[in-house]
């Protein structure tokens, strides 16, 4: 009798072998462990045999009962997965692939390597110095004393009493001029920042220096070099005008306009109807500053000139609002 369960066992494992899906397993189950199944039958139909037999083969017949219904579970699991496996794991190696987004220079990045591009090609080198700096190289040295309105709180982001982040770039005059001797020919490009923002000016923003030193330098040497600069940067065709000005570190003084880009000439928005848009400062470097560099002002002179390179890419962009350069919208930073 005990062989007759363990028959049964060996048939319903054989028939598992066999099953292809987990309808098949369930099917099984019913036929061997279901309730009018073959093990349940036979359990049911222990009270006939011999009364020394029954312990025995109701224990047997349980074991296999339980072992049969761990296996057809197992089975039915199984094929759930490998269905889940083979629906996750499908990759049709034939769909195209995803393009990759091209990055692109910043704008004012274009503008910055265009501008030092032009200098360099006329002889001049390219020199970096710190954002963090000393009131001396901010100030002090470049002629603004101590009670200077360029040094009003509003302006001037002080780190320290000493210290102040730059509020231009002209410092790096002095700090050439201390490290080498004429003939120096250099600009000086980086970040400087002023208290300041509104349609035209940010906390932070962006300017090259120029600095050339040697004997019998004129003003005249300021004009070409300027006028070249403007003719590559916009058009060989624009005009330019040199309108007096002042700066403690140049004497004379003077700020460079084109002719506005927009009306050329008739007068706009964008020019306030004066025809003409201010793009830098220059003049001849004030004997002070030579003074404090330890030049010989009898045998040197010179020139220096600082723009907003913001500015220039506002105008060769036709962008009216600064802020635009610093807001990082994909749309606006595609068109360039
Ligand atoms: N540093 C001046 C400014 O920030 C620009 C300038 C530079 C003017 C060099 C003259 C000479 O406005």
């Amino acid at each position: 009798m005990e062989n007759r369960v363990k028959q049964i066992e060996k048939q319903a494992l054989a028939a598992l072998g066999n099953a292809e899906n987990s309808e098949q397993v369930k099917a099984l189950s019913v036929k061997y462990i279901g309730r009018k199944g073959l093990v349940t039958l036979f359990l049911r139909n222990i009270s006939k045999l011999p009364a020394e037999q029954r312990p025995e083969a109701g224990k047997q017949a349980n074991i296999i009962k339980k072992r049969l219904e761990t296996a057809f579970q197992k089975a039915i699991d199984q094929f759930a997965l490998n269905q889940q496996d083979n629906a996750d794991d499908f990759i049709d190696v034939s769909l195209p692939g995803r393009p990759a987004p091209m990055g692109s220079l910043h704008p004012i990045t274009k503008i910055n390597r265009r501008i030092c591009d032009i200098f360099s090609r006329m002889g001049f080198d390219i020199v970096e110095g710190p954002e963090v700096e000393t009131d001396y190289y901010n100030f002090e040295a470049l002629n603004i004393p101590k009670n200077h309105p360029a040094r009003d709180m509003q302006d001037t982001f002080y780190v320290s009493d000493n210290i102040v982040l730059r509020t231009h770039t002209s410092p790096m005059q002095v700090r050439i001029m201390e490290q080498y001797q004429p003939p120096i020919r250099i600009v000086a490009p980086g970040k400087v920042y002023r208290c300041d923002s509104d349609l035209t000016h940010t906390p932070m923003f962006n300017q090259v220096e120029g600095l050339l030193v040697d004997e019998h330098i004129s003003f005249g040497d300021l004009k070409g070099i300027l006028e070249v600069f403007v003719h590559q940067i916009f058009d060989e065709h624009i005009s330019l005008r040199f309108r007096p000005s002042f700066f403690p570190f140049t004497e004379p003084s003077a700020e460079v306009d084109i002719l506005c880009v927009m009306c050329r000439g008739k007068g706009c928005k964008v020019c306030s109807q004066t025809g003409w848009l201010e793009v830098l400062g220059c003049g001849m470097v004030h004997p002070a500053v030579f003074e404090n560099a330890g030049y010989d002002t009898s045998k040197y002179s010179g020139f220096a000139f600082g723009m907003g390179v913001e500015r220039i890419a506002m105008l060769k962009y036709g962008i009216n609002d600064i802020r635009l350069y610093f807001e990082s919208d994909l749309r606006f930073l595609r068109q360039f």
